[in-house]
């Protein structure tokens, strides 16, 4: 902290399965420090169904969001009055969950005089290596999460550019069904990873679809059927079957995530020559070290940095949401407390980029 005015920022974030509130302060050097930083997960709700249940998932957040922001400003010794603006995801996700924090959010807004900011659920993850690590612009972020795999170029607050997605399921998603047909619970990805370590990853070789084209697109809905009828023809599996499908899977997906940041690394240098190399990863995957070896690999290979925030802040949250309000807010941006929810959002749409107020 610098001494100069800080803002304190209330983020809120109900966007899926995880019930979050934080305080984030922001110094006018733009350091950012997480006062508070609540999440309740869902995990038990849902487990029965072997995934989120978006109507259980709305419940629970009504029953629970007024308790955690109250627990988020009592353990950052702030009342809601001296907060000096209220963020929360307008989406996208789960349209029944963003809609309960959305509206929490212009409910407190309209009572205590603050302004609102309506944040991009993405915009916070891609904005989260700025408060943990100081990244400067411009970077490259790999959002890879149980609804997302994609890469951004971050140029600045709202100023995105989409480089590549996936064409079918998310690599969280890919890695909660490989999970799913072998037995393995939910979240599919902690457990892939820990029967993994016990496996042989040269076992099975499995398909890396669209490695040959050059987009930075993902598709992994092939691969996982590739890996279904491996474990239809191999049953009844052993444990060493299933550790090995596992072991073979991850170092499949973590091959194919490498060689993509490679190919992204490289259009990164050719647009920005002499520009420091930033690769930013977000998300809940970001948690899984075989990927993350590979990356760091490639990285090194690069001469590029590879920032991953602490894992807590990678996967949803609301200090992420309160940051991404923070820098918003900065720049004298402010939402009308008429903003929609939004169940799709992409980040690179026009309406993202900031147009100051502040003048
Ligand atoms: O970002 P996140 O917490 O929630 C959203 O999807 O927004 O990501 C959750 C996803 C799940 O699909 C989970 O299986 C995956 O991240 N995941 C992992 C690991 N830990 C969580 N995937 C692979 N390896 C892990 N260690
Ligand atoms: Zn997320």
């Amino acid at each position: 902290m610098t001494g100069q005015a800080s803002t304190i920022v209330l983020g809120i974030e109900t966007s899926c399965d995880e019930t979050a509130a934080s305080i984030v302060m922001r110094d006018a050097a733009g350091n950012g420090t997480i006062v508070s930083n609540v999440v309740r997960s869902q995990l038990d709700e849902h487990a029965a169904f072997g995934g989120v249940v978006p109507e259980l998932a709305a419940r629970a957040h009504v029953t629970y969001l007024d308790h955690i922001i109250a627990q988020a400003c009592r353990e950052a010794g702030i009342a809601l009055d001296e907060v000096d603006a209220i963020a929360a995801t307008a989406g996208p996700g789960l349209i029944g969950g963003v809609l309960v924090g959305l509206t929490t959010a212009k409910a407190l807004a309209a009572a205590l005089d603050k302004p609102l900011l309506a944040i991009n659920h993405l915009e916070a993850h891609a904005l989260t290596a700025r408060l943990t690590n100081g990244v400067q612009f411009p970077y490259l972020m790999l959002l890879v999460s149980g609804g997302h795999s994609q890469f951004v170029l971050v140029r600045g607050v709202g100023d995105y550019e989409r480089w590549g997605t996936t064409i079918d399921d998310a690599l969280g998603e890919a890695f909660d069904k490989v999970a799913k047909l072998l037995s393995l619970g939910h979240p599919g990805g902690p457990a892939v990873e820990a029967i993994a370590r016990t496996g042989h990853a040269t076992r099975f070789k499995f398909p890396r679809p669209l490695l040959r084209e050059e987009r930075l697109d993902f598709s992994f809905s092939g691969l996982k059927t590739a890996v279904r009828l491996k474990a239809e023809s191999l049953a009844p599996l052993s444990n060493q079957d299933v550790a090995d499908i596992a072991a073979s899977f991850q170092a499949t997906v973590a091959e194919i995530v490498a060689f993509r940041a490679s190919q992204a690394l490289a259009r990164f240098s050719a647009e920005y020559p002499g520009q420091k190399l930033n690769l930013v990863v977000a998300g809940g995957v970001a948690a899984n070290l075989a990927i993350a070896a590979a990356l760091q690999a490639i990285c090194t290979k690069h001469g590029a940095t590879l920032t991953v925030p602490p894992i807590a802040l990678c996967t949803d949250n609301g200090a992420m949401v309160a940051w991404a309000g923070a820098e918003r807010f900065a720049l004298g941006v402010a939402d009308s407390l008429d903003t929609v929810a939004r169940p799709r959002w992409p980040l690179d749409l026009p309406d993202m980029k900031v147009v100051s107020h502040a003048t």
